[in-house]
């Protein structure tokens, strides 16, 4: 039997990862389950997290070769009948990357012909949607503030997540509710795909 590709995507703070672990703990009692994330711990999402500086092109670049790799394995472990339930896929490079960071921004034209050659498309994709104050303010009681997470950046990340949820028929989900409720939305509409 063949796997599911399950993606889980949102901004920092969003609670994406800790509801995705939850989602693992559960379904892996009755079905194969792996879990995976983007940038990954390969060489070249290594690499990607070791620069200290870089240019946005350059950036994407290395995300989407990451994903590329990525991608293979992700395959494998289809075709080999596993629930892959994987923390951010090319969304997060659409939806990043074209946001603008310093007076910059990647074309998204380019990212979105880039990453359509490397990707496959995922049985279901789950945008955890929060207002970017509140995600910050989670992250930043977590101590782990990154570049990414300035607000007005955010705000259009969030932006261009919600564009993308739309025309790529991702599932919505209101992270603002507690995270039980979260979970349990999230739990109701992967029990219809398995
Ligand atoms: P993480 O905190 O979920 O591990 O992700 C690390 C950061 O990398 C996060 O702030 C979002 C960013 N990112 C991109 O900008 N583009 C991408 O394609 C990916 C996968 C992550």
């Amino acid at each position: 039997m063949k796997g599911l590709f399950i993606v889980f995507e949102g901004i920092d703070g969003s609670g994406k990862s800790s509801c995705m672990d939850s989602v693992a703990s559960e379904i892996s009692k009755t079905q194969r389950t792996i879990i995976t994330a983007e940038p990954t711990k390969g060489e070249i999402g290594m690499l990607l997290r070791s620069l200290t500086e870089t240019i946005p092109e350059t950036e994407a670049l290395l995300f989407t070769a990451d994903r590329s790799h990525h991608t293979q394995e992700i395959k494998g472990w289809i075709d080999d009948g596993n629930i892959v339930l994987c923390d951010r896929y090319y969304a997060s490079t659409l939806a990043y990357q074209s946001a603008e960071m310093n007076g910059r921004s990647v074309d998204t034209g380019w990212l979105r012909t880039l990453n359509d050659k490397v990707i496959i498309e995922p049985d279901a994709t789950f945008l955890f949607d929060i207002d970017p104050k509140e995600g910050l303010e989670r992250v930043e009681s977590r101590g782990e503030k990154s570049k990414f997470e300035r607000l007005g950046y955010l705000k259009e990340v969030r932006a261009n997540y919600l564009k993308l949820a739309k025309e790529r028929k991702f599932i919505v989900i209101d992270a603002s509710r507690p995270k039980e409720d979260v979970l349990a939305d999230v739990m109701s509409h992967i029990s219809k795909l398995i």
